[in-house]
């Protein structure tokens, strides 16, 4: 199916906009309704733009035809501004199947071959993805933690700058994932000073101005969200996030898409283990699910207006 028939939007436009208004767009990882619906109703409520990001095992839990089902179910429509993008594409076979399901944007992660093959394989992606108006995300540099539910990365790479310029022309991608300190999950500092590589960042954007990046493993782990879980019977403990004061200072240099899972993540199950321990007596999933969604609202408003701002950019 073509994403049009289904009002979503690729991010061409979307990216523009906001690296002139230096902000970043924001892109939650959605697997079930509650998260669908609360990232939703959050664009909805505060105006903003929004990119749904859905990896290959939340597209194998939910199964394509569910999911499709569930964007079709909502209604949307081009003045919305929203892109159905797939997070961390491992092949092209599977970027393939996600426009041919319709995505309007897909990453193609080959971030782990060398050099030569990432080219390689984003460029057939790219050529492929540009044939339907669909865009592409590709990466440079590694990020620690968990991307997939087959893929746990240990070691990190931080994108080596001199490489950017070369990738761009040669893939034609349309915007690029780099690595300049952030990690997936939620254990991405080990002290409370540790500071994204600004220099880096600075340098890349010296050579690409004006040019799209992703910065990806960029939940702020919010330490009451943390702490609910660990009262409520949890154990989380050393779980330390990405400050907003440093994410805002990256929108400001070309990050123009932010990607946060484990918020919502750590939001839904802090709602869901204090509801159910204070209802005891409660087994209605209507009740502890109702609770999630809130949370996960929240905690996409509080992104959306005071980390990504792209409040009423659209
Ligand atoms: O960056 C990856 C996301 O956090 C997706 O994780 O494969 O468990 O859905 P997942
Ligand atoms: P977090 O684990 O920081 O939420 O990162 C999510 C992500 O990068 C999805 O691609
Ligand atoms: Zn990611």
């Amino acid at each position: 199916m073509k994403y049009t028939e289904l009002g979503l939007i690729n991010t061409d436009k979307m990216f523009q906009n906001a690296i002139m208004g230096n902000y970043a767009i924001p892109a939650f990882n959605i697997y079930n309704m509650e998260t669908f619906q609360a990232v939703l109703n959050a664009a909805k409520i505060s105006n903003s733009p929004i990119i749904l990001g859905i990896s290959e095992s939340a597209l194998k839990y939910m199964t394509a035809e569910m999911l499709i089902g569930m964007i079709r179910g909502a209604n949307i429509t081009p003045d919305m501004q929203i892109a159905l993008h797939l997070d961390h594409g491992t092949s092209f076979d599977a970027c393939r199947h996600a426009i041919e399901l319709g995505f309007s944007s897909v990453m193609i992660d080959a971030s782990k071959l060398s050099f030569d093959e990432n080219v390689k394989t984003t460029k057939q992606v790219v050529d492929f993805a540009h044939k339907h108006n669909v865009s592409v995300e590709s990466e440079l540099g590694t990020l620690s933690g968990i991307e997939d539910e087959n893929t746990f990365s240990t070691e990190s790479s931080y994108t080596n700058p001199s490489d950017v310029e070369h990738f761009v022309k040669q893939t034609g991608t349309d915007s690029l994932a780099i690595a300049i300190g952030t990690s997936h999950g939620a254990f991405k500092r080990t002290s409370a000073t540790q500071e994204l590589r600004f220099d880096i960042l600075s340098e890349i954007t010296k050579r690409l101005p004006k040019f799209p990046l992703v910065l990806h493993g960029a939940s702020s782990i919010p330490e009451h969200l943390v702490n609910t879980i660990n009262e409520y019977g949890g154990n989380i403990s050393g779980a330390l996030g990405i400050p907003a004061t440093q994410l805002r200072r990256a929108t400001e240099m070309n990050i123009c898409k932010i990607n946060v899972d484990s918020d919502l993540r750590l939001a839904f199950t802090a709602a869901v283990r204090k509801s159910l321990a204070e209802n005891p007596n409660n087994f209605n999933p209507r009740e502890f699910l109702s609770a999630a969604h809130t949370a996960m609202t929240d905690v996409c408003l509080n992104g959306i207006k005071n980390i990504m701002g792209s409040e009423n950019k659209r």
